[in-house]
């Protein structure tokens, strides 16, 4: 295996360089959906020799980390010395030896620097994420596969930070906004690629959705190739400074109310904004939530307002099982091309005329062969942010993350245009 020993600076320019013999391309990366925990992953190859990594997708995580304590082996693990330029351009915390291991390893190596590494399933983070760099292959042109030669990622020994995981995930890739070693971010020194991503989750386990990186065209297939980056509607992407380290990754956007069947429901618009104080409520967007959290106050009255917008003839049941709140019966529910034909859900973002719009096929689940159920939970959110927003929402909508321009787009649900998240284009370029 060859391997650019350049030093960083060096490995700029010539990424820099690349300005001039390469247009604009897109990265897609294929996601996951697993089948027992509904986290999603993406795969990549790490290390020499290469093996492949499954990794849990966090939208505001700071890096990629990865678990250390199993055995991690490569000829190209290369700890980041404390003051490198390395450690400034991360922006690492701390810097250290190895107490915590008998002898040194990877995740473990003297005079080294940190950075913070989370879990979002446990909302967990450790100060100890030891700065590395290693051989990275991450998506593909369509066809064409991206090797990084050394990229910027860490490495935590901590077991408590792998809990949650699903089978055979070993580490977490980190879109943070902020964090210069984050996907997004260092994916950005390849001048091929801006600042910018696209998620598009697959409402399948069968079918992998993708991660477009760059400035699109984000083509998926009808069976016409088509844009899906052209149709969407954006808004300003908040940041969270008061929360401090908790929130300075993750995306925030200002929901200004909650529309159900077209009727706003009654909100108390104090939990909607972020506290200037301490960074709690607001509404964040989190691939680590399966389905939308609602402060317990919203979800009361987003409940009574689905209750009330639904046909007369529809029968409310107990809910069979957790996490659900609402469930009823689908026998008088008819299907429509976006899904079970339930009330329209409006998140109302910067003005009235800026809404996401989400279908049945987004806001509800159907549990068993009669009974259906809201696909939101109610929980207490006092210190956390009233709304966020999970998986199950985004599955089979396009979300853009715009770093430059610092705004997020929503585009519905791909199904109006009959196109989905594992359709997209993967083909070699002729
Ligand atoms: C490394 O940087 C830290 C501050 O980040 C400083 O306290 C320390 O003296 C530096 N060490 C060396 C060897 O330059
Ligand atoms: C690493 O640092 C520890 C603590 O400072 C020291 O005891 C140990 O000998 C060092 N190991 C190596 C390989 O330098
Ligand atoms: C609205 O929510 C805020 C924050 O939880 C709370 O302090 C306030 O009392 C609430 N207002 C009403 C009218 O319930
Ligand atoms: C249930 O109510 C809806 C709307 O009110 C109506 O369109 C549908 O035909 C009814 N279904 C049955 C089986 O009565």
């Amino acid at each position: 295996m060859v391997t650019f020993k350049l030093p960083l600076p060096m490995l700029l320019l010539f990424l820099l360089l690349n300005i001039f013999v390469c247009s604009s391309e897109v990265l897609y990366i294929p996601v996951t959906k697993d089948a027992s925990t509904l986290e999603y992953t993406i795969e990549v190859g790490q290390r020499t020799p290469l093996i492949p990594i499954k990794l849990l997708i966090n939208l505001g995580g700071r890096s990629l980390w990865v678990d250390c304590d199993k055995g991690y082996k490569s000829s190209t693990y290369k700890p980041a010395v404390c003051n490198s330029t390395q450690c400034t351009f991360s922006k690492s915390h701390a810097c250290g030896d190895c107490i915590f291991k008998p002898q040194v390893q990877p995740g473990c190596s003297n005079n080294t620097c940190y950075i913070w590494g989370e879990n979002p399933l446990i909302n967990s983070f450790h100060d100890r994420a030891e700065l590395a760099e290693d051989v990275l292959t991450i998506g593909s042109t369509p066809g064409v596969p991206l090797t990084w030669p050394r990229f910027i990622f860490s490495c935590l020994l901590d077991q408590d930070m792998m809990r949650q995981f699903a089978n055979g995930v070993t580490g977490v890739a980190g879109f943070g906004r902020e964090s210069p070693v984050s996907i997004p971010n260092q994916l950005a020194l390849d001048s091929r690629f801006t600042k910018k991503f696209g998620i598009c989750l697959s409402s399948s386990t069968q079918s992998r959705g993708v991660i477009f990186i760059g400035s699109g065209p984000y083509s998926v297939y009808n069976p016409k190739k088509i844009d899906i980056s052209n149709d969407i509607l954006y808004t300003k992407l908040i940041a969270n400074t008061r929360g401090g380290f908790v929130t300075s990754e993750e995306y925030y956007i200002q929901v200004s109310s909650i529309r159900i069947a077209g009727q706003d429901i009654p909100l108390n618009k104090t939990l909607l904004s972020i506290n200037k104080k301490n960074g709690v409520a607001g509404t964040r967007i989190s691939t680590a939530t399966p389905f939308t959290i609602l402060h317990t106050t919203i979800y009361d009255a987003f409940k009574t307002a689905f209750i009330k917008a639904l046909p007369k003839n529809v029968t409310i049941v107990e809910p069979p099982m957790k996490p659900y709140g609402l469930c009823f019966s689908s026998k008088n529910i008819k299907s429509s091309n976006v899904g079970p034909d339930v009330p329209v859900i409006d998140f109302v973002l910067h003005k009235p005329s800026a809404f996401w719009r989400l279908y049945g096929t987004n806001s509800v689940v159907q549990v068993s062969k009669d009974v259906m159920c809201l696909a939101f939970v109610g929980q207490d959110q006092t210190w956390e942010p009233s709304i966020v927003i999970g998986g199950h929402q985004m599955e089979e909508n396009l979300l853009v993350f715009d770093l430059v321009r610092r705004n997020i787009g929503f585009s519905s649900s791909l199904k109006l245009q009959q196109a989905s998240c594992s359709k997209y284009d993967n083909t070699i370029p002729v």
